[in-house]
This record gives C-alpha cells, structure tokens and sequence, in this order.
C-alpha cells in the first residue's frame, strides 16, 4: 500500500481508492464476526454431508448418516403400535365393569369408545350423542335397556329390536288402539293420567286412569310409571321423551306404537371395540 492517507475528520486510514475525490475509508469487518461466517459456512456444509441436502434429478444427496423423517415416521409409528397392542389386548381381556374402575385403562378405552362412536353412532344418536325423536340422548340417566355398565354393553353387543341377533333386547308396545284392547274414552283417559306424571300440558290425575295403568301398562312401564329396564319400558314420569312428550304424541302411541330399532354391533365391530363403546357411553354423565 502506497498510499497511507488517513482521513482527517475520522481519523481513519484510507483504502486508497477514490472517486471524483471521494475516498473509502478502510474499516475491515471485526474478526469475530468474520470468524462466526466463517464458522456457519463450515457448519452449513457439514450438515449437507451428514442429512439429506443437495438437490438431484433422482432426488437429494442421502447424507452419511441416512436419516430421513420418512424413517423417523415410521419408527414412531410402530413404537406407538407397540404401546398400543399391550393396551388392546388387556383391554380384550379385561371384563368391562373392570375397565372403568383401571384409570390407564380406561382413559384409553374411552379415547377409542370416542372415535368409535364418531364413526358408528352420531347418525342416529348426534355428533354430542343428544338424540333426537325416537333416538335416545346417551348423555343423560334416563336409560330404556338400563344404565349400568354391563346393561350398556349389552345394548350395544346385541342391539334393540335387531332382526339379525337373536340375543338382541325385544320387547314391543300393544296396539292398544288399532287392536281396540282400549276403548277410546279409556285411551283418553290412560293418556292423559300418564301425561300428569309428568306435568304435561292438559295432564290430570285421576283414579280411573290410574286403574287403566295398573292393568295395562304397569307390566312394562312399572307400577310407579318409572320404567322398567329388563323391559325396555321407558320411565313415563320424568321429562325425557322418545317421541316428542306432549297428550298428543302419548295418545298416538297408543292408538299405533312406535318402536326404535338400534342395531348390533357385537358382530360387526368386535368385542374389544364395543367395549371400548361401552365406556365412553357410560361415561358420558348418566352412567350408573
Ligand atoms: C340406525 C340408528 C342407530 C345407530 C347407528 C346407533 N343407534 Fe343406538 N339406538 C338407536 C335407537 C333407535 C335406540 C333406542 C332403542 C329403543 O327405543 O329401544 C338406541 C339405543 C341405544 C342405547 C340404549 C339407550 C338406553 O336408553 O337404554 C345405547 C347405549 C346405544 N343406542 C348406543 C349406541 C352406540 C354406541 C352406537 C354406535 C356403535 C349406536 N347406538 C348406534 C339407534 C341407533
Ligand atoms: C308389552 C310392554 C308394554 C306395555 C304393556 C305398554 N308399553 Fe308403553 N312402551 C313399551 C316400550 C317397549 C316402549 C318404548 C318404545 C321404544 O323404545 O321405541 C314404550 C313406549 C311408551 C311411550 C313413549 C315414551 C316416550 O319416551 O316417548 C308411552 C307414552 C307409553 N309407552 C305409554 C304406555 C301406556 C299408557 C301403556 C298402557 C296403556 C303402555 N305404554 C303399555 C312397552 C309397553
């Protein structure tokens, strides 16, 4: 370097180069910063050559140490299967009532019982299994096949009124009306004493309808009107209706019953899935 000009506002050395009288000033760049870039390069390149990095028509340069998430992927995914195997087994060969009182078990029984339900159910029974007219809300205690359990995972196994499982829950309303085992003044009658039970608009209480009652529709429906599980008699004294719940929907299920059907789906899904149901339904807030 010729020229050790140094510029006297700052006091520092000159490059040298100039144009049309302006001058650079030498400030080379601190030694840390150039050592760190140099540093990033050297690190950069080195990741290149350990993982997967350079672009090539037949895909990228592999790297020395042969990861790829690919791999990564499905390692974990069969080390999730693993964990998972232990669980379904036990959960297969653990009797249902024993699942709910196994915290492990059964948060994870009701995980599946969740997804399941998801696919299975929500067309009859919602996305929140609230129901709907002739779909009974699982969320609630009033239960037609009971509300226990091993009841549940009987409903589920077997179904209510499925023609194609010869264990499934049956039982069916007479046609009180359409077969005239009741005059119409006692469906009347009948009707609107059940409809008091519950405090229905237009509901009265009276000693003819309950005789009707008793002689009638106590077998299914239980003395007290509060239904009777091993019948399917759904409770005819609390606000949750089937269908609808007014004088008018009682007396049109005596004049022609209405009868839900709830598939089986022991068969269909397997043992272990419906267990799994099971809990999750049972523990849905009406469980008993
Ligand atoms: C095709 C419609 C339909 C589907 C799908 C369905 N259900 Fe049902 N389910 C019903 C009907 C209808 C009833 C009421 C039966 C009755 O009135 O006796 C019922 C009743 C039940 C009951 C008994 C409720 C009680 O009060 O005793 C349970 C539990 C139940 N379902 C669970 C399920 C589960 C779990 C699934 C999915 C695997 C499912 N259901 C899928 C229609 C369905
Ligand atoms: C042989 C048994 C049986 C007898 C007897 C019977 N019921 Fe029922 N009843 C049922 C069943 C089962 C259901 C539920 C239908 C279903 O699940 O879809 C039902 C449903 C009903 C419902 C609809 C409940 C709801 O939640 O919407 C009413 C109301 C009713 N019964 C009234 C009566 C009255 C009143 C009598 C007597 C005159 C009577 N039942 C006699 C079996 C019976």
């Amino acid at each position: 370097m010729a020229n050790h000009e140094v510029d006297d506002i700052t006091g520092v050395e000159t490059t040298g180069h100039e144009w049309d009288g302006i001058k650079e000033l030498n400030n080379p760049l601190p030694r840390w910063w150039l050592w760190t870039f140099y540093g990033c390069i050297a690190v950069g390149l080195g990741i290149s050559v350990l993982y997967p990095a350079w672009p090539l028509f037949g895909g990228p340069t592999p790297g020395v140490l042969g990861y790829s998430t690919r791999t990564e992927l499905s390692n974990d995914l069969a080390a999730a299967q693993l964990a998972q195997a232990g669980l379904i087994a036990k959960v297969a060969a653990t009797p249902v009532a024993d699942i709910l009182i196994d915290a492990d078990l059964n948060r994870y029984a009701t995980a599946g019982g969740a997804s399941a339900f998801k696919v299975h159910c929500i067309q009859c029974h919602g996305t929140g299994a609230e129901g709907g007219v002739g779909y009974p809300n699982l969320n609630d205690d009033e239960w037609i096949w009971g509300g226990t359990i091993d009841e549940v995972y009987a409903t589920i196994t077997h179904g209510a009124r499925d023609p194609g499982d010869p264990d499934t829950h049956y039982n069916i309303m007479p046609n009180f009306g359409a077969d005239a085992i009741l005059e119409a003044p006692q469906i009347a009658t009948v009707a609107t004493y059940v409809a008091s039970l519950s405090g229905l608009e237009g509901g009265v209480n009276t000693p003819e309808g309950a005789q009707i009652f008793a002689d009638n529709c106590a077998a299914c429906h239980g003395d007290d009107a509060k239904g009777k599980p091993e019948l399917g008699g759904p409770d005819l004294t609390d606000q949750i209706w089937l269908y609808n719940g007014s004088l008018d929907s009682i007396v049109a299920q005596l004049g022609k019953p209405r009868h839900g059907t709830m598939p089986a789906w022991g068969v269909r899904l397997g043992d272990t899935t419906v267990k799994e149901l099971a809990v999750y339904v049972h523990g849905l807030g009406g469980g008993r």
